[in-house]
């Protein structure tokens, strides 16, 4: 049985790109795999953008709910917050001492995220070091990840060659990435990339009002008049419309918009309606969640358990060789 892990960083509340993107065919994949799955939230990653606590702190709550409201089944899945294991951070010390300073100079993110952002610390540069001790820790055979973050598991594959031909033994497993290529791509409200950093994106979990009033003020479209025909490609409601409404109501929506008498703001409309239905269930569930967060915390702190006594073993293997 392989065992598949992956992270995903609490940066804010996940948005209808990362729901439909990311966490559904995650969940489907640990939910339906014989595989062993571990999840986590990366909350030690987030601090090297989030330092208000109380922020970091509701996000992760956020992320967790967000999963668990979409069906995670934590039975079959190990899930829990990076820093309930504190072992992670032993290792990314050992790992950072047989890493070349010079490789992660080469490091693609960080070159992008420096220049993108005004918090350019350290922990942002060795970042690599903390996911690739991540991954080593639980001993994982596979790795779901976007192609941004190949370089990242490429990087975790050399430390650990490195240390293995150190210590002359399979100390340590080398993870393969499983790049998700597959996964939609879902435009955000200007037709670009959706994005919490471009703030183009829909937040399925607002209350309907607020919903409303973003999709209405947020998704650009033309000034074609309400009688007019217009092209349905043109705004990226009928982009959005295709990832939650069914195919025949997506036709229905083409043609209306082809035939003229049917305006933006009647599309905005069919689509606030389509994304109440598709997840009101799982809005629901968030919220329920996001309310009682004791019952999130133990799940978290189950999943930590279970996590932490793998992390022990790979440690106390790794300290025996290291000379501890
Ligand atoms: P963001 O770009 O909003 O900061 P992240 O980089 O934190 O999102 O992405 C978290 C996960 O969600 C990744 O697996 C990423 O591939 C996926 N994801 C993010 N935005 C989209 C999108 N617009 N469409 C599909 N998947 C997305
Ligand atoms: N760096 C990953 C991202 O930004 C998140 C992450 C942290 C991760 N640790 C990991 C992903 C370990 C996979 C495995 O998406």
């Amino acid at each position: 049985m392989a065992r598949i892990l992956t992270g995903i960083q609490s940066t804010g509340t996940p948005h209808l790109g990362n729901i439909l993107g990311a966490i559904l065919p995650a969940i489907e994949l640990s939910n339906t795999g014989s595989n062993e799955s571990f999840l986590f939230i990366a909350d030690m990653h987030s601090l090297t953008q989030i330092k208000n606590g109380v922020e970091l702190r509701e996000n992760t709550y956020s992320v967790a709910a967000t999963w668990l409201a979409f069906g995670l089944d934590t039975s079959k899945t190990v899930f829990y917050r990076q820093s309930d294991v504190p072992e992670c951070a032993e290792l990314t010390w050992y790992l950072s001492c047989f890493f070349p300073y010079q490789r992660l100079t080469l490091a693609h993110s960080f070159k992008d995220k420096s220049d993108r952002l005004s918090d350019v610390n350290s922990g942002l540069f060795s970042y690599p070091m903390l996911m690739a001790a991540d991954i080593l820790l639980y001993d994982a055979n596979f790795v779901p990840v976007g192609k941004d973050q190949l370089q990242h598991i490429e990087m975790t594959r050399d430390v650990a060659s490195r240390i293995n031909h150190l210590y002359g033994e399979e100390l340590l497993v080398l993870p393969e990435p499983k790049i998700q290529e597959e996964t939609q791509l879902i435009v955000g409200t200007d037709g670009e990339k959706m994005s919490k950093s471009r703030n183009n994106y829909i937040n399925v979990f607002e209350d309907d009002k607020t919903l409303k009033n973003n999709i209405n003020k947020k998704i650009i479209t033309d000034a074609t008049p309400l009688e007019d025909p217009k092209n349905p490609e043109s705004s990226s409601v009928y982009e959005l419309y295709k990832t939650v409404a069914s195919p025949q109501r997506v036709l229905k929506m083409s043609q209306k918009l082809l035939a003229g008498g049917y305006g933006w703001g009647h599309a905005k409309k069919d689509l606030l309606d389509a994304i109440i239905a598709k997840f009101g269930d799982a809005r629901e569930k968030y919220h329920y969640f996001m309310n009682h967060k004791n019952e999130i915390d133990e799940v978290l702190h189950q999943g930590a358990e279970k996590a932490k006594a793998v992390a022990q073993a790979t440690l106390g293997r790794v300290r025996e060789k290291m000379g501890y």
